[in-house]
């Protein structure tokens, strides 16, 4: 297993001596490497056991680091960035020949973002390069928003976790690139379409059905427990599957007729916000039950919940009930 802590001098060693780090963000945790090694690089992909047409984040410390990698910052990604960073958004960028093909799967431009977390915004500080990570789960399963969420899956892999709490957004950034000039969201996420607006004006959201590696980030089935997982209306769901052992994903009150103890809430406040923070642990420890079927409610479409949506459908892929 890996080790846990806050040592960040030990992380800086590790990563400078080209292995691999777990850190903490405000999205998820990453799995962190040098991203201008190639060696690193292709080791994230194989502990991840991620495709290689499937590119990763490069995190940055600050806008001043990011301009050594990028090419230019168009308006409207200055706006944004000045906005939102240290935060969830990714901003699809023009890369430099420093960031290695590897990095963005052969397409030219590269993810980028400021995480917003003391303990790796320090890290970055430290560090002379930026590091490429990936959520640090097995590709395909759900992302981890604990330290131990990580050492479960990828302990044996890798040496350290720097450990930051749990993740206080809970869903990974929102990602946006430009096409012909127009801003597009390629990704659902920690920031809502809703606050984009407001900086840029009107976005496209980009189809989540696509399967195209040029935004692989919509790979329809993605972020899945191992059980088979139903969205819709509960009480019409627990009557449909009453032959199964059922686990239920709820929102802010239990369901009657399920043992309270097969049943994980998301947001006891009823706000989104909380439900983003808790939906990956819950959706593990339902993965963890004696069940056969996790049913999880349907939650409202506005701000973050467009997100939490998105991430349920993809975990639910062909099962999703609209
Ligand atoms: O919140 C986050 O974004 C977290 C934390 C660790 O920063 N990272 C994360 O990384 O979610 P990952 O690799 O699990 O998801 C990044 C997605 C990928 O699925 C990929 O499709 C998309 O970003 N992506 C990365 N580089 C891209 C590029 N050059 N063009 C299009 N899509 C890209
Ligand atoms: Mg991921």
């Amino acid at each position: 297993m890996a080790t846990i802590g806050l040592d960040i001098l030990q992380a800086q060693r590790l990563l400078k001596a080209g292995e691999l780090v777990a850190i903490p963000t405000e999205t998820v945790y990453g799995l962190a490497g040098n991203a201008y090694s190639e060696e690193a690089v292709l080791r994230i992909f194989s502990v991840k056991q991620r495709p290689s047409f499937d590119p990763l984040i490069v995190h940055a410390s600050c806008i001043e680091r990011i301009e050594d990698f990028v090419k230019d910052l168009p308006t409207e990604a200055q706006q944004l960035a000045q906005h939102f960073w240290p935060g969830p958004l990714t901003l699809l960028l023009k890369k430099q020949a420093s960031i290695p093909d590897t990095v963005t799967a052969g397409l030219p431009r590269v993810a980028v973002r400021i995480p917003s977390h003391q303990l790796t915004l320090r890290l970055l500080q430290a560090l002379p390069f930026p590091l490429a990570a990936p959520s640090a789960n097995p590709f395909g399963y759900i992302s981890p928003t604990t330290p131990q969420h990580v050492n479960n899956q990828l302990g044996n892999q890798i040496p350290y976790i720097l450990a930051g709490g749990a993740c206080s957004i809970g869903i990974e950034s929102t990602i946006v690139g430009f096409e012909q000039g127009k801003p597009m969201i390629y990704r659902l996420g920690g920031i809502s379409v809703e606050a984009i607006e407001q900086v840029i004006g009107p976005v496209t959201v980009a189809d989540y059905t696509t399967t195209s590696p040029q935004a692989p980030g919509t790979l329809v089935r993605h972020y899945s427990p191992q059980k088979r997982l139903v969205v819709g209306d509960i009480p019409e769901l627990i009557k449909q599957y009453s032959h199964q052992r059922i686990g239920v994903l709820a929102f802010d009150q239990y369901h009657t007729n399920i043992d309270p103890k097969y049943q994980v809430m998301l947001a006891p406040s009823a706000r989104l916000e909380e439900a983003a923070q808790n939906l990956f642990a819950a959706l593990r420890q339902l993965d963890q039950l004696p069940i056969d079927l996790i049913l999880a409610a349907r939650v409202p479409h506005t701000g973050i919940g467009r997100a939490i949506h998105d991430r349920l459908r993809r975990a639910a892929s062909n099962n999703f009930i609209e």
